[in-house]
């Protein structure tokens, strides 16, 4: 079926979630980070309707069927919808836009391991909305777009989650967005362990916040010691140096640990998977919960998984360097 415009009347987006490596919290001042996308996928698909409303069905994360209208406030809106209506509430007001729409999403994950289901569903629907519309989009546009909207929602971030979903693949990224740049390596070598805690990512970056407000100097330090971090990592990488890679991730868990944002649970995670031969091993994204990375080399891999369950930790295989967003046919 076509509409008016010959424009397709339904289509089908997917992004892949992410896990950041390397940088995370410097990167919200400014700083680089590195991050990978994982073959683990958000899926979207939007299709045209007669009415004024968007309809939302987000099972994962309990929305079914749900009404709403352009005009709503983003206050009143469930948590679970809040991107999704914010990402078409800024893509139609740059278009001048208003038709009914109607809305499913399906993550290949859980929304609670941090890997990213928020900016990945913002990736997808205004990719999904570019193409039904016809609004040719190049990546560092939809890249604008979506951090704004991820800004509106969530109040804080540096933007290197969608940068992931829009770009996939490992990227060197600088806070806002002012560098994206693909990193050329293999499939990076991690074991994923998940705490089974869910962190807020707000508070996590708030805490650091008032951290540097009460200590700017040594917070400027730490900070620039994760940005050397950063640099030598993405030149390890680019020549397949996993055994330094796992010595940077230890140096830069020892300073997010500085920060505050590591917890007992990560430390067991981390500790355990390098008594079993890990390279070396850090949390991953803000810290509070969330996942762990440990780099491997394959004739430990097996010990390194069985040191993350024994110490309660959830192995989740993942493939790092995955597409970006694409329209699935
Ligand atoms: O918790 P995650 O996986 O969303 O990662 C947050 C990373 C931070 O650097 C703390 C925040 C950000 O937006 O860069």
């Amino acid at each position: 079926m076509k509409n008016n415009n010959h424009l397709r009347c339904k289509i089908k987006v997917s992004a892949p979630g992410k896990l950041m490596l390397f940088g995370e919290h410097a990167v919200v001042y400014g700083l680089p980070c590195i991050v990978t996308a994982v073959d683990q996928r958000m899926r979207v698909e939007i299709e045209l309707s007669n009415d004024k409303l968007i309809r939302v069905s987000s099972p994962d994360v309990g929305i079914d069927n749900l009404e709403l209208k352009l005009s709503d406030n983003l206050k009143n809106i469930p948590k679970g919808a809040k991107f999704v209506f914010t990402s078409i509430k800024n893509f139609y007001k740059k278009y001048n836009l208003s038709s009914g729409l109607i809305v499913k999403t399906k993550s290949d994950f859980s929304s609670s391991f941090g890997f990213g289901s928020s900016s990945a569903v913002t990736v997808c629907i205004v990719k999904a909305l570019s193409e039904l519309f016809g609004k040719k989009m190049g990546r560092k546009q939809l890249f604008d777009i979506c951090f704004q909207t991820v800004l509106e929602v969530q109040g804080v971030g540096s933007g290197f989650d969608i940068a992931s979903a829009i770009w996939g693949g490992t990227i060197y990224f600088i806070g806002g967005g002012k560098k994206i740049l693909p990193i050329s390596t293999k499939s990076v070598p991690i074991v994923v362990g998940y705490t089974g805690i869910k962190a807020d990512t707000s508070d996590l970056v708030n805490k650091v916040a008032l951290l540097r407000r009460d200590q700017p100097e040594t917070i400027k330090l730490i900070f620039s010691a994760v940005s050397m971090i950063v640099k030598k990592a993405r030149k390890a990488m680019e020549i397949n140096d996993f055994k330094s890679l796992g010595r940077l991730a230890d140096m830069n868990q020892g300073l997010l640990d500085s920060l505050g944002v590591s917890t007992q649970k990560l430390n067991d995670l981390i500790f355990s998977s390098r008594m079993a031969g890990a390279y070396g091993a850090k949390l991953s994204g803000a810290g509070g919960g969330d996942c762990m990375i440990a780099f491997y080399s394959k004739n430990n891999l097996e010990r390194i998984r069985d040191s993350i369950k024994k110490a309660g930790g959830i192995f989740i295989p993942v493939k790092t360097s995955a597409e970006g967003v694409r329209i699935e046919r």
